[in-house]
């Protein structure tokens, strides 16, 4: 298998072929998703829920971080690897800009995330014009939100739709190289499709995404503290993870 390239994530784009992303915070579900053949490993925030025990993902610290991916980056061959960057990182350019670097250089995972809305898109700016590749995270952002009832379909209204273009055309331009889209309608995540070059990776944002990603934890119907409905049945054997994960990898691959 081809090793991981941000050329064969766009390659894939390009082929019209689904790409398949998954989370992963330890070696042991790295490897064994690394290879089933996923293109895309995050090293997800949502660890403060899944591996924590938290209420959000509010409290994952850089440490965290550095600590998860390491673990995912020893056990990875082939998947393009991407770290979320941790709330408390991704408000301030300088603090973000600081621990991306240590991340990408202690971690030597290929991208970053970041949660991005109208307020911070001088962070993902300055991240780009300092040469770290950026994922942007939209729609949906569980770091920037605190309220419960934010947990909701996004792009619904006109205003929330317009606004959603407007900061993907944005960050577009500014440069980021991947767009991960959450919880936004089916409607929106089709014009992005049309309107943005860069690969749109989706969660709960229908099917007319470049590609999809799901949370490990929730597939293996375990997380801590809910499974969201876009994962079918909530409960089921663990023999049933493997043809779960593949049915998800074939599922992906062969919507297009
Ligand atoms: O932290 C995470 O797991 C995420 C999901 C949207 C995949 O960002």
């Amino acid at each position: 298998m081809a090793r991981a390239s941000f050329q064969k994530i766009k390659l894939l784009k390009k082929k019209n072929i689904g790409i398949v992303a998954i989370t992963a915070y330890d070696a042991s579900f790295a490897r064994y998703f690394d290879e089933l053949g996923f293109d895309i490993i995050l090293i997800g925030d949502s660890l403060g829920e899944v591996i924590k025990g938290q209420k959000n993902t509010h409290n994952v610290s850089l440490e965290n971080m550095i600590y998860h991916s390491q673990s995912v980056r020893r056990a990875v061959k082939n998947s393009y690897l991407i770290s979320d960057l941790p709330r408390e990182s991704s408000l301030n350019k300088l603090i973000a800009y600081k621990h991306a670097k240590k991340i990408i250089s202690e971690c030597k995972v290929n991208m970053i995330k970041i949660e991005c809305n109208k307020n911070n898109i001088d962070v993902v700016e300055h991240l780009v014009k300092n040469k770290i590749p950026i994922c942007c995270h939209l729609g949906l952002t569980p770091q920037l939100i605190s309220q419960k009832n934010s947990f909701r379909k996004y792009g619904k209204s006109p205003k929330e739709f317009s606004s959603i273009i407007k900061i993907a055309q944005t960050i577009q331009e500014v440069g980021v190289k991947m767009i991960l889209i959450e919880c936004v309608t089916d409607l929106l995540a089709k014009e992005l499709r049309k309107i943005i070059n860069v690969p749109i990776i989706g969660i709960g944002s229908g099917k007319s995404c470049d590609g999809q990603i799901l949370v490990s934890y929730d597939i293996l119907g375990i997380s801590y503290n809910s499974i969201p409905k876009i994962v079918e049945k909530k409960y089921f054997k663990i023999k049933d993870f493997e043809s779960r994960v593949k049915k998800y990898i074939y599922n992906t691959k062969n919507f297009l």
